[in-house]
């Protein structure tokens, strides 16, 4: 029997999102139905509304998000009804060239449910990051679901399934922050903020944040920053060597995505220190760099994507962590909304006054 239920559509470029009844069918083969208790709104969502992903509109939004398996079909292993899951956008295919030698966190063969999920009128939706889970159920691959403690609140289960997982996993599995490391990491909001929770995390001794906005760097203080910087009144690049003995960081985390920042982040590093981007930039950008100076640096330039996660590795490890008081978390959730505020939740994020909003079913 198809579920219907409440939802958060986006149906044409740039217009408003509304909340409309959908038709889910039941879990097929390989598939789990979600009940979905909490679901973060980040800023991909906002950019398949504003046609910045692709044109298929409608689009089901929301990817950030936690629950509880309803139901599953024929031959699923990974999880079974009653599973309290995180939901990922990257359930790897164990099959492929970067699966197989060792570094699945490259598979691009990833799996999403076969079904599709429709409007009422039977036109199929098209869910953000293959998931779609502003909607009170979903149906997913099972490997897009990852069975994690269920003490923890769903609110914060539900933002490991993207932005935080990114931000900790840019500091721990990309750029490998390890105890006595110096980082910095522009940008301070939910993506930057989770790097520097990460690198706390990991035993990072110096750490620096970088941000335009005061509010933003009094914040990032209280995910573990040891130092912060206004790049609006002080140079970034000179102020974090002036922080660490003349050198630069052994690791920088850019966590913006602009060309400025990008190249502040390529001369904060120290030589042969590890330059991670996080920060997606748009297709038109940019940078220019004399190849004597990325020639005489040495070190490496990596970007990180999904936090270079395995979600089923690295969602129940910081889950426990969080449960035993040793990564919070909570202070990622500025607010709760209902499922009805996601519009104006966009318009908050837009105006950088939100670290997250958590639509809570
Ligand atoms: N220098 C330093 N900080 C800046 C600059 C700049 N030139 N411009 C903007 N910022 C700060 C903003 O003040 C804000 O605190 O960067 C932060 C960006 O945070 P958010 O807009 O909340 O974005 P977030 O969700 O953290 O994602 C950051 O990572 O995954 C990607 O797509 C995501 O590109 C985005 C980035
Ligand atoms: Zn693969
Ligand atoms: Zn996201």
């Amino acid at each position: 029997m198809p579920h219907e239920v409440r939802a958060v559509v986006s149906r044409e470029k740039n217009a408003p999102v509304s909340v409309e009844s959908i038709i889910v069918p039941d879990p097929g083969p390989g598939e789990a139905l979600v009940r979905v208790q909490a679901c973060g709104v980040c800023h991909t969502d906002l950019h398949y509304r504003e046609g910045g992903i692709n044109d298929e509109y409608p689009f089901l939004l929301g990817h950030e998000a936690a629950g509880v398996v309803e139901a599953v079909g024929d031959g699923v292993t990974e999880v079974e009804e009653g599973d309290f899951v995180i939901l990922n956008w990257r359930a790897v295919c164990g099959n492929c060239r970067a699966c197989l030698r060792g570094r699945p966190w490259y598979c691009f063969a990833t799996h999403n449910a076969r079904q599709k999920m429709t409007l009422a009128d039977g036109t199929e939706l098209s869910p953000a990051l293959g998931i779609g889970a502003f909607a009170e159920k979903t149906l997913v691959a099972a490997g897009q679901c990852t069975k994690v403690d269920p003490q923890a609140s769903p609110a914060v289960a539900g933002l490991l399934g993207c932005g935080v997982m990114a931000g900790i996993g840019a500091a721990i599995n990309t750029g490998g922050v390890t105890r006595g490391d110096s980082v910095a990491v522009l940008g301070c909001g939910g993506v930057g903020d989770a790097a520097i929770a990460g690198s706390h995390l990991a035993g990072a001794s110096t750490i620096i944040a970088v941000d335009i906005d005061d509010r933003k760097l009094e914040l990032a203080r209280g995910f573990g920053a040891t130092h912060t910087v206004n790049s609006r009144e002080a140079d970034p690049v000179e102020a974090v060597r002036e922080l660490t003995g003349g050198n630069g960081a052994d690791v920088v985390i850019e966590a913006v995505g602009r060309p400025e920042t990008y190249r502040q982040a390529f001369y904060a590093r120290d030589l042969a220190g590890t330059v991670v981007l996080v920060g997606v930039p748009t297709p038109e950008m940019r940078i220019d760099l004399p190849l004597l100076d990325v020639f005489g640096r040495g070190g490496a330039l990596k970007s990180s994507w999904y936090g270079d996660c395995l979600p089923s590795r690295d969602f129940p490890m910081l889950i426990d962590l969080y449960l035993q008081g040793r990564l919070d978390l909570a202070k990622f959730v500025t607010e709760t909304i209902a499922l009805d505020d996601v519009e104006e939740a966009f318009s908050k994020m837009h105006h950088g006054e939100v670290l997250r909003s958590v639509v809570v079913f």
